[in-house]
């Protein structure tokens, strides 16, 4: 790597930032495809937030990632914001155009891009339970309705969360249906008949041994069980799935493909997804 005054700078807001994957899978790219770029990782205590949005402009840096737990802290300090990244209430990707820092969000692209990917799933016309109702709940949400899902129930542990979330997004997606629902055992009994796909969006399942008792067995044998969590690769509740022999597909890809978008973003360039994750792949190892 040769940095000289003209090397261009990426990188990612977090606080703690220790566990990220992010700039293995974006340097790994940046080397890969001969760039004078580098993406480096940095620690933003909440109180510091607002000068080191600053200094994305003060240093010129090509644009930032950001993460837990800036992602709606730093919309008010942004020049503009894209719809997705309003409708969503959360930016996880900085453009500096001009000395304009302009908010995206690249999370629910992210989801999409991997299920079609991974499962050859097209959400059309699909039906959805979509487990959770915070920031990634929201993301995934409008990037299936954009994607013309046919209908998306919002299940969340606070029936009040869901709701709020089925307002906004029923005026905002009027070809979707959205309904919110409890996570109580005989509810999620009644709507797991006939739904094409099961999204975890909640954090249960980041701990070893930490699963979502919900009704597995009662989802039909095509249904695809999805977990947005990539660390463990395979959660307990995947494994419960593929025990059932249904398909289930884990967080990683959304990692990658999320990433992908912010430098496309970035760059203008594509990014090549197998270098991202086989550097996300060896990166998990040493975390
Ligand atoms: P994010 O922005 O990453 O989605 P968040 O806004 O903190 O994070 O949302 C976390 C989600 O996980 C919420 O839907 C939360 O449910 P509540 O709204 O009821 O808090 C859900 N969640 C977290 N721990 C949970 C648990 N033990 N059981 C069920 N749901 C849980």
């Amino acid at each position: 790597m040769n940095i000289t005054a003209k090397t261009k700078i990426l990188g990612i807001f977090g606080y703690p930032i220790r566990h990220t994957i992010s700039p293995a899978m974006h340097n790994a790219v940046i080397k890969a495809l001969r760039l004078d770029m580098i993406y480096l990782p940095f620690e933003i205590k909440p109180s510091n937030l607002r000068d080191a949005v600053n200094g994305i402009k003060g240093i010129g840096m090509l644009g930032i990632n950001i993460t837990i737990p800036h992602k709606e802290a730093v919309m008010k300090l942004l020049d503009d914001i894209s719809e997705e990244a309003r409708l969503i209430g959360a930016v996880n990707t900085i453009i500096n155009k001009d000395s304009r820092l302009i908010g995206h969000n690249t999370d629910g692209y992210g989801y999409v891009a991997s299920i079609k990917e991974d499962c050859k799933f097209n959400p059309k016309d699909k039906i959805i339970i979509i487990l959770g109702a915070g920031g990634a709940a929201r993301a995934v949400s409008a990037a299936l309705a954009k994607s013309g899902a046919k209908k998306i129930i919002i299940a969340n542990r606070t029936l009040s969360r869901a709701d709020n979330l089925v307002k906004t997004f029923k005026r905002k997606f009027p070809d979707t249906k959205f309904e919110a629902i409890g996570l109580e055992e005989d509810i999620l009994r009644t709507y797991f008949q006939d739904i094409n796909l099961l999204v975890n969006t909640t954090s249960v399942g980041m701990e070893k041994n930490e699963i979502l008792e919900i009704p597995l067995e009662v989802l039909l044998k095509t249904a695809i069980v999805s977990d947005i969590v990539y660390n463990p690769l395979q959660t307990l509740l995947l494994k419960k799935a593929d025990k059932l022999g249904l398909a289930a597909h884990g967080g990683l890809s959304m990692l990658i493909h999320q990433g992908a978008k912010s430098f496309k973003l970035w760059t203008g360039i594509d990014a090549p997804v197998n270098v991202m994750r086989k550097a996300a792949l060896k990166a998990l190892k040493t975390i």
